[in-house]
């Protein structure tokens, strides 16, 4: 079914990861459309607590954004969550992100990404809410060769515990929708950008540094290839994903990337070379013109 055959209805909506990079812009368009949304979300120590509070200052104003400071770990305050606001649907985002990182920290990785997604099933079971959307990664696709990545394809071997704890909770997720019906569709997000965005993220790293007239933190020789996909489109597909899920529901998994891949280094200079004042440092990495470009899989959640 297209999307644009769907007409948008309003939902009750719970969002994990509220205060987050993807999650605070994701609350600001769900209330423009008119949505009542309940955030929740635990500032973890991952970045600044006064990033996070002032990225949902502005939703705070709006009489139909609630709040909840609290853990996905902590079931009983997930139960009171539930019990009050009663959602008819799910976005779950909160997670610790970052590959690195999950390999100083697995367990800590496991713990929120695994067991707080477990947590969140278990409580939407016992609620009888039957609709999640879902927050999974690229880097399920660990070192894949066969391009373009497809859903369909065997995402098996992971190669960072974060990249494990995502393969994880689509297992779970499939799980909840087979033994009880559950509408699921997980989102497999290719990097992220944009305006929020998490300082830990190479192109925040960049400005960040650019303006300190600091030298550029590549990892490798800046050949990396990623598929970067501004927040603006990610926003629409999880709100296309939300209309549609309440159309049609099922399991799905959909990638949700721009549908191009980009050496990082490339991807750096298209952002800077022409900006006035910007000096380029020295340690930029030769053969910056090199562009590669592969169509991804892209499904019907972008129609
Ligand atoms: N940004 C990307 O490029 C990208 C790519 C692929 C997948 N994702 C996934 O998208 C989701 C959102 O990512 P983001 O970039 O907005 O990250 P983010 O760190 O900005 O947001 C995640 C939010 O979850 C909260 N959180 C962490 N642990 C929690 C817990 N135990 N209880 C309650 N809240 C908790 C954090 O405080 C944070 O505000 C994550 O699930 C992430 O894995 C992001």
């Amino acid at each position: 079914m297209l999307y644009s055959a769907i007409q948008a209805m309003k939902n009750r909506i719970l969002v994990t990861g509220a205060a987050g990079f993807i999650g605070s812009n994701l609350i600001d368009t769900l209330l423009k459309s008119g949505d009542e949304v309940l955030g929740i979300d635990n500032f973890d120590v991952y970045y600044k607590r006064t990033i996070k509070e002032s990225n949902i200052e502005d939703a705070k104003q709006h009489k139909q954004f609630h709040f909840q400071e609290g853990d996905i770990r902590n079931t009983s305050f997930l139960d009171d969550s539930f019990e009050q606001f009663n959602p008819d649907l799910v976005v779950h985002l909160a997670a610790k992100a970052g590959v690195r990182p999950s390999i100083v920290d697995p367990h800590g990785y496991y713990d929120v990404n695994v067991i707080g997604t477990l947590n969140l099933l278990e409580m939407m079971r016992k609620h009888n809410i039957k609709k999640l959307i879902f927050a999974s990664s690229s880097s399920v696709y660990g070192n894949n060769s066969k391009v373009p990545f497809s859903e369909t394809d065997v995402v098996d071997n992971p190669i960072s515990p974060y990249a494990a704890s995502k393969k994880a909770g689509e297992l779970l997720c499939h799980t909840y929708h087979h033994l009880y019906n559950f509408d699921i569709y997980c989102l497999r997000f290719f990097t992220v950008y944009g305006p929020r965005q998490r300082p830990d993220l190479a192109i925040h790293k960049f400005t960040k540094a650019l303006y300190g007239n600091d030298s550029i933190p590549f990892y490798g020789d800046g050949t990396t290839k990623r598929d970067y996909t501004h927040i603006d489109d990610i926003i629409q597909g999880i709100t296309n994903s939300i209309n549609l899920i309440n159309h049609s529901g099922g399991y799905h998994i959909f990638n949700l990337g721009f549908g191009c891949v980009y050496e990082c280094s490339y991807c750096f200079l298209q952002g800077y070379t022409n900006s006035p004042g910007i000096i380029l440092p020295a340690n930029i990495p030769h053969g910056v013109q090199a562009k590669q470009r592969f169509k991804m899989t892209l499904t019907m959640i972008r129609e």
